[in-house]
């Protein structure tokens, strides 16, 4: 092997442990750089007659360029290795399941209330919200229920140790019934001085608290009130208002409905609202769904009316009692657990 063909082979070879690309420009330099090994060979050409530089001269020339080959050939195997290391490093595994987004649902006693909301709405009723923390006037005094009453016990009310700003005892309210007060009140005054009777049609659902805790009892749950007070405003509207109202919320006219006499403080005379099925899973027994009766005239008198002159009916129901007949559910307490696999079944 002459020395031009071992100085080929030892680029080659030097090319070949450069592992960076700026070992690659070091071994370069050795070779073709200002006093590489090919540069040094040029410049001692010199040395030689004018024909043998011809042929030597040639001779380098060829070498020059099978080592800037070489040069070339490792660079781009370099690249392509950074490239195959890059490429390996981003890796994206196509075959991965993507990210989903939980899929929300309404909650079944939203979803209830919304109903129940519709169907008033659709016969004229205004839909009311008020507070969860109440002041014993509004949940037991205006409501014809006096300190000291016993029929402050038919509800274990959670009591709040404090007052608000006008000193009033505050609790969580045990039923959505004082915003009879608080809706007529702050609609009553519109008819002050004018020569219509008010036309108070509303309902209040909403969030009800009571000591109280089993299967069908949960220390929170939720009622909706209605009022309809006006200037002949009878029983007999009640029955076919409620009537129309739990055919619509059932979707069936398959059902029966009747009053069963009871005592409220606030309605004079009260019942409790039963129903029956007569046809589905429900059918031959009568199912507890309200509370009634035509407002009491103290009840009138608190809502900033005259007795003489309007008149009308109230009542609550229970709305997880409504969604777990709707739903066929026995007990209450999956409503509020918060188990996925059993809300989910509402979506
Ligand atoms: N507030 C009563 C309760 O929670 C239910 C009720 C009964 C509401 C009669 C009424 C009514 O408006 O007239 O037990």
């Amino acid at each position: 092997m002459n020395d031009l063909d071992q100085l080929v082979q030892d680029a080659q070879a030097d090319f070949a442990q450069a592992h960076t690309p700026a070992e690659l420009e070091n071994a370069k330099a050795r070779y073709l750089g200002k006093a590489g090994r090919v540069t040094e060979l040029l410049k001692a050409l010199g040395k030689f007659s004018p024909e043998e530089k011809k042929t030597r001269g040639a001779q380098i020339n060829a070498t020059k360029q099978q080592v800037e080959g070489a040069l070339t050939a490792r660079r781009q195997a370099l690249a392509e290795a950074e490239l195959e290391q890059q490429l390996k490093a981003e890796a994206l595994d196509v075959t991965l399941p993507g990210r989903r987004r939980g899929e929300g649902a309404v909650h079944p006693i939203a979803r209830t209330m919304e109903r129940i909301e519709q169907i008033f709405a659709s016969m004229g009723f205004d839909v009311a919200d008020g507070p969860e923390i109440e002041t014993d006037w509004y949940s037991f005094t205006a409501l014809n229920n006096p300190e000291n009453h016993p029929a402050r016990s038919m509800q274990d009310t959670f009591y709040v140790d404090s007052k608000d700003a006008e000193g009033r005892w505050l609790n969580l309210r045990p039923h959505t019934s004082p915003m009879q007060i608080r809706y007529a009140q702050a609609h009553a005054c519109k008819y002050a001085g004018q020569p219509t009777m008010p036309d108070i049609r509303v309902i209040a659902p909403g969030r009800t608290f009571r000591v109280d805790s089993d299967a069908t009892h949960s220390p929170m749950f939720h009622q909706v009130e209605g009022l309809w007070v006006g200037e002949n405003v009878s029983f007999k509207d009640l029955k076919a208002l409620y009537l129309d109202f739990i055919q619509a919320f059932f979707e069936t006219t398959d059902l029966k409905l009747r009053f069963r006499p009871s005592y409220f403080p606030f309605t004079e005379p009260s019942a409790e609202i039963d129903i029956m099925f007569e046809s589905g899973p429900l059918t031959g027994r009568w199912l507890e769904v309200s509370g009634s009766g035509q407002v009491h005239p103290q009840v009138i008198r608190n809502m900033g009316l005259d007795p003489e002159r309007s008149i009308g009916f109230a009542f609550g129901s229970g709305i997880d009692r409504l969604a777990m007949l709707r739903y066929g559910i026995s007990d209450l307490r999956l409503f509020f657990d918060g188990d996925l696999r059993f809300l989910s079944q509402f979506k």
